[in-house]
């Protein structure tokens, strides 16, 4: 059994490499296709050639990119990298921080204090924001809800008591073998969603409102599961025997927004928060559903399961079986998380619901097709981890503007993409039954082919991607987007057109176009948008390198706003920010891009230690919202326990960093970044 619990590629809320599945990797078909093309395998320049649409564009790199029409949709100038401790934007633009880690927003409205409770917590937005969405109130773009996701915490700046010890952004204090019950309470209650109402006043800064549809969704939050799954013996636990309930969503990366106006937030890293340390012959033995996801086989990334007292929310983090069945003890806990959840962000009395027809995986977030009328709903979702696979759901149903609901979401087909090497795609159907998902390969229903959608998706042959994260539909073509944001493992002999470096440190953006523009077809044509990296090792659309003010590396937050604008933002995870070939990127930031011109300019550079995640913008594209989760998680050990910390952004003057939201305006009141 792999160890899960070191990988020196990966930091704190990433998921490790679990796909040991055997099946073809791409660069068996990246090599078939370039030699029939007879290109030198072996050279970036023979991979690119490949993916880069036209050999035309790539003939007069330089020139091709000095003689390109100045795009129509940038209206900025690029600004440049920064290791500044602030948040830096183009000139004739203003930022404001709001809703901060801790700050009040429902109950008894407990005011900030790193000394606040595990119950205070419970009322006050979460820590580590990323993926959100503006919800106007009557169209408003002065007054809606945000509803933010909270990915994970860094216990050292979330406890008073850990001041001054030498502690790392993971760590947490376990005395005895126990953990400070109140500790973890809070530490759950950080995690999940907030929805809070927000609004301008006439002098044009924005706050957080009172309001009886602000509501803190966490890690004990009552939810329901829906689809497939619903009622499968793999989902029985001692708190639900019939599977039909779990507590709680957690490491909410990123989000998408369904056509009916509802929020569905992601469960992206979750399988480090359980541990099973079932054993035989001294060796771990997990079912396959824990070890094809990265269940830790010691203690859990936090060790809620040592909070002392056996409280039932604490100890179910521990998936070792202890009692006589399932319906005694909490071996099926880790099979409620990893699934899309829907939430009604207009009322807060809705129980928020797990959509397992979506599949189970590290889903970062997930993408909806514009609908239409009497077609199926699709949407897209990738899965973030080292060679995992990107997914996409069609309804069974068609949609109806006037009676949809999330239950459309409950029936219908689950695909994984392969990207074939004459620059077309198959969508790989994981239905029970179909291909090789029978008895036969150990699938016994639909509902233990989702419980198990990565090992499905090994046995469909899908495609194993550089960590795929965000996806955006232009909305103006219907070409689909997903980020790719590194692979230090991949190697030469896995290296291929769709994922054409070796140890790849600078991620790569891919996109696609579906047959007949129907976004329910079987199959697709995909050429790569971009290769992030510096001017020597980097490609724009065209094949060119990127120019000194579109230079960007780990891409994952992508999304386009109403007039086709997309906007890139950076995650380099902080162990690797600000070393070696990521040095010279500064610090984690967002770009603005044309996709038709290929023209890109970075935007917006955040504090230091941090990355840039989640956007939006108010209808009006006046006033655009983004996160800055994690400043200072660079701080060393050393450095924590001295009170010294890498950023003291947003409070200044040596306080502790907080994840929290920026407002960007223009001072003009003009469409943000035209
Ligand atoms: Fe939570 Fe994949 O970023
Ligand atoms: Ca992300
Ligand atoms: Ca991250
Ligand atoms: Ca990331």
């Amino acid at each position: 059994m792999q160890d899960h619990e070191s990988h020196f590629d990966l930091d704190a809320g990433d998921e490790p490499l679990c796909n040991s599945s055997s099946n073809r990797k791409f660069n068996d078909v990246s090599q078939a296709y370039l030699s029939r093309r007879g290109l030198m395998l072996g050279s970036v320049a023979a991979t690119l050639a490949a993916t880069f649409g036209t050999s035309a564009a790539r003939a007069n790199a330089a020139a091709a990119a000095e003689s390109r029409p100045s795009s129509k949709l940038l209206g900025f100038d690029a600004i440049a990298p920064s290791v500044q401790d602030s948040v830096t934007v183009p000139k004739g633009y203003r930022t404001q921080v709001i809703a901060a880690w801790g700050e009040p927003i429902t109950g008894s409205m407990p005011a900030f204090s790193t000394n606040a409770s595990g119950a205070d917590q419970g009322m006050q937005i979460g820590m580590h924001h990323d993926g959100m969405h503006f919800f106007p109130l009557d169209g408003s773009s002065a007054d809606g809800l945000l509803v933010v996701n909270h990915e994970y915490i860094e216990p050292r700046f979330l406890h008073a008591s850990y001041a001054g010890q030498p502690l790392s952004n993971s760590d947490v204090v376990i005395e005895d073998g126990v953990r400070n019950a109140d500790h973890v309470l809070k530490e759950i209650n950080a995690h999940g969603v907030s929805v809070f109402r927000l609004s301008r006043d006439e002098a044009g800064q924005w706050s957080v409102r009172q309001d009886p549809r602000n509501r803190r969704i966490t890690g004990l939050t009552p939810m329901e599961i829906s689809g497939p799954v619903r009622g499968s013996d793999l989902v029985k636990t001692k708190y639900s025997p019939d599977g039909v309930r779990v507590r709680g969503t957690l490491n909410n990366c990123a989000h998408g927004v369904t056509p009916w106006n509802t929020y569905m937030t992601a469960e992206e890293n979750w399988a480090g928060y359980f541990r099973n340390v079932n054993q035989v012959d001294g060796k771990p033995a997990l079912p396959r559903e824990h070890a094809r996801y990265g269940i830790r086989t010691g203690r859990s990334r936090y060790g809620w399961e040592l909070a002392p007292g056996g409280a039932d929310e604490y100890v179910r983090f521990d998936a070792t079986p202890s009692g006589a069945d399932p319906t005694r003890d909490y071996r099926n806990e880790p099979n409620a998380f990893g699934w899309m959840v829907e939430i009604d962000p207009f009322d807060p009395a809705a129980t928020p619901v797990k959509r397992t027809a979506l599949g189970r995986f590290a889903h970062e977030g997930v993408v909806f097709a514009p609908v239409v009328e009497g077609r199926p709903v699709v949407c897209y979702s990738g899965d973030d981890a080292q060679f995992e696979y990107i997914y996409k759901f069609v309804s069974g149903a068609p949609y109806h503007a006037a009676s949809a609901s999330g239950a459309i979401l409950d029936e219908g087909a689950l695909y994984v993409a392969r990207f074939n090497d004459d620059g077309t795609g198959e969508w790989l159907p994981l239905v029970y039954g179909q291909g090789a998902l029978t008895a036969a390969n150990g699938f016994t229903s639909q509902a233990d082919v989702l419980v198990n959608t990565r090992l499905a998706a090994d046995r469909a042959g899908a495609t194993k991607m550089d960590r795929p994260e965000w996806g955006a539909i232009d909305p103006r073509t219907g070409e689909v987007y997903f980020t790719l944001t590194n692979n230090a493992r991949r190697s030469e002999k896995d290296r291929d057109a769709a994922n054409p470096r070796v140890a790849n440190e600078f991620g790569q953006i891919i996109r696609w176009t579906e047959e007949g523009g129907d976004h329910a077809a079987a199959r697709f044509n995909w050429n790569m948008f971009l290769l992030a990296g510096d001017q020597d090792d980097s490609r724009d659309s065209r094949g060119n390198p990127l120019g000194a003010g579109a230079t960007l590396a780990c891409p994952d937050g992508l999304w386009f706003d109403a007039d086709g604008r997309m906007w890139i933002q950076t995650d380099i995870g902080e162990s690797a920010m600000y070393h070696g070939k990521l040095h010279a990127f500064g610090s984690n930031q967002m770009l603005a891009a044309d996709p038709v011109t290929g023209e890109i300019r970075r935007f917006l550079v955040g504090p230091v230690g941090q990355e840039i995640t989640g956007v939006v913008t108010t209808p009006d594209r006046r006033t655009m919202f983004i996160n800055v989760q994690h400043p200072g998680a660079t701080t060393s050990a050393e450095d924590f326990a001295a009170g010294t910390f890498s950023s003291n952004w947003p409070d200044g003057s040596g306080s502790a960093p907080r994840s929290a939201t920026v407002v960007i305006t223009r001072d003009d009141h003009g469409v943000i970044g035209a």
